[in-house]
């Protein structure tokens, strides 16, 4: 059966009819649901029953070869079997809470600034496949921003001041930027990565602005410069009118674009609540099924 895409937004996000990605391997489908990331830039799956050895050989099935290297391995041996595999989750390795002062949930916090994943490495991560395994009673809400959309509203004289800019991404400063302390041993394993700031979907030509809170400086400019034209675009960039907000039901499984948006994790009583997802991120690079 085809999938069909209901949109959740006027600009971006669709929710997929049923399927089961677990057994999904015809490759129309999957061709079908690429196209569907390309459209839209956040797919929304519900009921799915994956397995974490289901999720990752999904993830490759969609769209190739994995991240492993997408951050919190620096200062938090995983938890999870599973190089690929990254922790979402508010609880240690015997499954309890993460104390407030825990430096992993410190760490975490990190994920409520507005981000796209990996853009601090190279390659960055393409596509982020976040698994919902158990879910707080009360509002703990993933937050997306169209950054195609974004770029689209820019007008024509600041796209093209734009245009050729390139930006240095580093998961060290989005958490110092929450006065967050590494060692020097970290921050050596933290250099950074520098990509454009305007990038350009391959398949469609559509651009987007590519910001995230990992964003340290604009190449080509002096840091203050630059820094206050990363803070004046990613202003604009996050307005409520680009932004959608998923409510999460276990089972839900979001797919999200990460060249096409950012996202944030919406505070909640993780003191309170048990909160546990799975993320599988893909590498940005040519040759991966969805190029
Ligand atoms: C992520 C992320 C936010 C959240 O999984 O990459 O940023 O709401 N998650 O958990
Ligand atoms: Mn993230």
């Amino acid at each position: 059966m085809k999938p069909v895409f209901t949109p959740l937004h006027p600009l971006f996000v669709a929710e997929v009819s049923a399927i089961d990605l677990m057994q999904l391997h015809d490759p129309g489908t999957l061709a079908l649901l690429r196209a569907g990331m390309d459209q839209h830039g956040v797919l929304v799956f519900h009921d799915q029953t994956f397995t974490d050895a289901g999720q990752l050989a999904f993830a490759q099935r969609f769209d190739g070869a994995l991240h492993t290297k997408t951050g919190a391995a620096a200062v938090r041996p995983n938890r999870l079997k599973y190089e690929g595999l990254s922790d979402i989750s508010n609880v240690d390795e015997d499954g309890k809470l993460l104390h407030s002062e825990d430096r992993r949930r410190m760490y975490a916090l990190g994920n409520r600034l507005w981000h796209t994943d990996a853009s601090f490495q190279d390659p960055a991560g393409r596509y982020s496949m976040l698994s919902a395994r158990v879910v707080p009673p009360a509002e703990a809400d993933t937050e997306f921003a169209d950054m195609r959309a974004a770029y689209d509203a820019l007008d024509v004289a600041t796209q093209k001041r734009i245009e050729s800019l390139h930006v240095h991404h580093s998961i060290a400063h989005s958490r110092q930027t929450l006065g967050f302390e590494f060692s020097n041993e970290e921050l050596d394993k933290l250099r950074g990565a520098v990509h454009p700031l305007v990038r350009t979907n391959p398949r469609t030509g559509r651009r987007s602005l590519y910001l995230a809170a990992h964003a340290t400086r604009i190449m080509e400019m002096p840091v203050p410069e630059g820094r206050l034209l990363l803070r004046d675009l990613m202003d604009h960039a996050t307005e409520r009118r680009f932004v959608h907000a998923h409510s999460w039901r276990a089972g839900d499984l979001v797919i999200w674009d990460n060249l096409a948006t950012m996202h944030r994790g919406r505070p909640y009583e993780d003191g309170v609540h048990r909160r546990e997802l799975r993320r599988v991120t893909t590498l940005d690079i040519e040759g991966a099924p969805a190029a």
